[in-house]
């Protein structure tokens, strides 16, 4: 059994603060600090341009994404590190199309992340007129898998409601059709158990700042099943990921298996705090996980239920649908969200009017959730989140 209260203990979080928005942004693993200074004194200072050698740090990209795979359900050896999200999106559907050359098509839902969608976009427009991004309602995605349809791009937990796509089913459908997978699992790594390989997924992609605690800016992840991978062609064909880069050949050659997934030089002061963070989800395991984050979403429920009677619950009701957060609707959940942060709680706000929650057990507790339901209660019952300076919209929301 995971031992949630030695996680805690692991994590720096400030006194007084309830922090329920891990799923965008996980605090800071207390191991992290001295790792990076430690790597940044003793490695970058002392070892200087060697440290690539002497320290590993060309292997931490796949290392690092080994140590994810094992929450995610990928084989050894199928993922790798670098880059953002954004463009390891870009780069899973791009090598995707490839893979599909008669059909131009790509499905997606209303529900994705729209960086996602715009990525595609931009692909499909120097790809050519006849590509097409096909976005339908989350609902109406299995239906409008169709012969024409080359990539299924899908992020597994949606990122406001937590509403998750059942990834075996549509996997299935989509390869009775003919069709590729490209999963987003930004919403989903080190919030439930995923099976990528069981599942038989093509692609996915995801981030290593939210649930896994990498830091803000910690690198993305890529995963390609393996009788894909030395096949794929990398539309992101840098230097890192040719089979020979220090041959420095004018021509590309694509490296072994994921390696050619590597674009450029990988960050590695932020490699190193994430590698940090991965010896907490090395104490881990992900079933405990998601069991206790259950129990927590469910308290939260019912207890904001039981006390804030304008607030309506956005996601999914039943806990098997929904991912580790929980969003409800309120018109004026901005203001509330921040009358929440000074009050100590934190949340975010996604437009136009849905509070997130997030709940990420290995620091997390019942006391936590209690004690946010109390404060949330006292901010709607009395209104205190109606004063101008609730309702001045910041940069990040
Ligand atoms: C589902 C999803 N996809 C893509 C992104 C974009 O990630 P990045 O900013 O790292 O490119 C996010 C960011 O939160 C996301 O939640």
């Amino acid at each position: 059994m995971t031992d949630f209260a030695a996680t805690k203990a692991m994590f720096d979080l400030p006194n007084g603060t309830i922090y329920l928005d891990g799923n965008s942004l996980g605090p800071l693993p207390r191991a992290a600090a001295e790792r990076v200074s430690g790597m940044m004194t003793h490695e970058w200072g002392q070892m200087l341009i060697t440290g690539w050698n002497k320290a590993g740090w060309m292997g931490l990209p796949t290392g690092l994404g080994d140590r994810i795979g094992r929450l995610i359900g990928a084989e050894p050896g199928t993922i790798v590190t670098g880059d953002t999200l954004s463009i390891k999106v870009y780069q899973a559907v791009a090598s995707a199309l490839e893979l599909c050359p008669d059909r131009k098509v790509v499905l997606s839902d209303s529900g994705n992340f729209p960086s996602d969608l715009y990525m595609v976009d931009g692909l499909l427009r120097s790809l050519g007129s006849e590509y097409e991004l096909r976005v339908v309602a989350p609902e109406d995605v299995a239906e409008n898998i169709t012969k024409d349809v080359a990539v299924l791009m899908l992020t597994e937990v949606d990122y406001r409601s937590g509403r998750i796509h059942d990834m075996k089913a549509l996997t299935e459908q989509a390869h009775a059709n003919g069709t590729i997978t490209v999963w987003d699992l930004a919403h989903s790594a080190g919030a439930i158990p995923v099976e990528l390989s069981s599942c038989k997924a093509d692609f996915a992609v995801g981030c290593s700042y939210k649930y896994l605690n990498g830091g803000p800016g910690a690198p993305a992840f890529i995963y390609v099943a393996p009788r894909h991978a030395d096949r794929v062609r990398p539309a992101l064909s840098g230097w890192l990921g040719h089979e020979a880069p220090f041959t420095f050949d004018l021509d590309y050659r694509p490296g072994q298996g994921i390696e050619r997934m590597r674009v450029g030089t990988p960050p590695i002061i932020q490699m190193t705090a994430l590698s940090a963070a991965m010896d907490i989800w090395d104490m881990a395991n992900i079933m405990d996980v998601r069991a206790k984050s259950i129990e927590l979403t469910e308290l939260f429920i019912s207890g904001v239920e039981a006390t804030c009677p304008d607030l309506k619950l956005a996601s999914p009701r039943d806990p098997a649908q929904r991912g580790s957060q929980v969003s409800f609707r309120f018109a004026d959940g901005y203001a509330a969200m921040q009358a929440l942060i000074a009050r100590g709680v934190i949340g975010d706000f996604r437009a136009p009017d849905i509070m997130r929650f997030g709940f990420t057990p290995l620091y997390i507790d019942e006391q936590d959730v209690n004690g946010a339901v109390d404060i949330l209660a006292d901010i709607m019952t009395n209104r205190l989140w109606d004063a101008p300076e609730y309702k001045v919209r910041q940069r990040v929301t």
